[in-house]
């Protein structure tokens, strides 16, 4: 119990018969701030097309009408959309969707996971993963990465000999360090253990054109699972709508824990219009990579070290002081993200007119506090 201003005694979560294994917890989350220029969730930050957002509009009226109804509990709809979308012969039975990519992945582990299970997974990696795992009460074991935060196939096998794993995750692009992730490494973990093996390609459009996808090797693989979202090259993250692609059997799995009509009828009318557009939601990606590309050579310049990025993110090194220099950024209206890595910041790659302000800015950071060298 904690006193409150006015001398009675406060109840908080404390005094809650909340789990063990939650007390004292923070909930997770990036700030979420009105500032200019805002490039630290890694977001799209191009809006939707006007003429697109009219047909989702319109989309969406239709499906109110008959919102007094359940929504259709398989979004077969949507499932059709989605296996056209990513091609590689999927068809709807191989795909399946929830409110975001972070819901897929929870719901992956609701039934792949939980109590005396456990996930590999390989930080810095995106830090939602070993939330999950602590939110469904499986064991995190994290792994070591290469050099440059590469995972090689012979340091993923290893992993998986020294810890059996019931899951493995990996990231390719991975976030927080926009690292590739060679196809190899995943053919590797596949066949170094008999559980899932999960590939989180949230960034996959922004990859180079001709790089294979996780996608590609699931004929054959069954316990395979690549989750994908509408979220960051769809410009769609305020919609949430994530989506796996995986052997049927993977998906009559994850029927057994996910909430009954979990996908609203509106998020699907605007998801199943989103996608018919495809082309034209997608139409900013190359230009995104341009400014991302255009983010490391100037950072570079500055004397910031970057890494090899196939996202839509910049992680760069060198930064004496990360907090003094996102509050830096702050007074300047820009916000980027400290994930706690020393030395390092990430930024993601927004629009012409927005990677100007970040530069510019960034410039005035290395006046105050020149860029020191950093090992990785
Ligand atoms: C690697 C990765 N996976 C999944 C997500 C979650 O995306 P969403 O839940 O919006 O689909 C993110 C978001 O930043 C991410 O970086």
């Amino acid at each position: 119990m904690t006193a409150a201003y006015d001398g009675s005694v406060a109840f908080t979560l404390e005094d809650l018969p909340i789990r063990d294994d939650l007390r004292g917890q923070s909930p997770y989350g990036a700030p979420q701030k009105h500032v200019r220029v805002q490039l630290n969730v890694n977001e799209n930050t191009h809006p939707v097309p006007d003429d697109v957002a009219d047909d989702i509009v319109d989309s969406i009226r239709q499906a109110l009408l008959t919102v007094n109804r359940y929504p259709d509990r398989e979004f077969t709809e949507l499932r059709q959309s989605l296996a056209g979308y990513l091609g590689h012969d999927l068809t709807a039975e191989q795909l399946w969707a929830a409110n975001g990519s972070n819901e897929v992945l929870q719901q992956l582990l609701q039934a792949f996971g939980g109590p005396g299970r456990s996930v590999l997974g390989f930080p810095p990696t995106y830090s939602m993963h070993s939330i999950l795992a602590s939110g469904t009460g499986t064991t995190w074991i994290p792994a070591q990465r290469d050099d440059e935060f590469r995972i090689s196939p012979e340091t993923v096998v290893a992993a998986i000999r020294a810890h059996q794993p019931d899951i493995v995750f990996l990231c390719g692009p991975n976030n927080p360090t926009g690292t590739p992730l060679e196809i190899e490494t995943i053919a590797a973990a596949y066949d170094a253990t008999d559980g899932i093996v999960m590939v989180d390609e949230a960034y996959a459009e922004f990859m180079p054109s001709d790089a294979p996808s996780a996608l590609t090797l699931l004929p054959g693989r069954e316990r395979l699972v690549v989750s994908r979202t509408m979220s960051k090259a769809f410009a769609f993250a305020g919609a949430r709508v994530g989506y796996m692609a995986a052997h049927p059997a993977v998906i009559d799995a994850v029927r057994l824990v996910r909430l009954p009509y979990h996908l609203s009828a509106l998020t699907q009318a605007a998801a199943i219009a989103a996608l018919r557009h495809a082309p034209e939601m997608l139409a900013m990606v190359d230009d995104i990579k341009t400014q991302r590309d255009r983010m490391v050579t100037e950072l570079r310049a500055m004397g910031y070290r970057t890494y090899e990025t196939w996202s839509n993110f910049v992680l760069f090194g060198g930064v004496a002081d990360p907090h003094a220099a996102f509050e830096s950024l702050l007074e300047r209206d820009v916000i980027v993200r400290d994930l706690g890595i020393p030395n390092h910041l990430r930024v993601s790659a927004g629009t012409a007119e927005e990677t100007t302000a970040f530069l510019d800015a960034m410039r005035q950071v290395a006046a105050e506090q020149p860029p020191v060298r950093v090992e990785a």
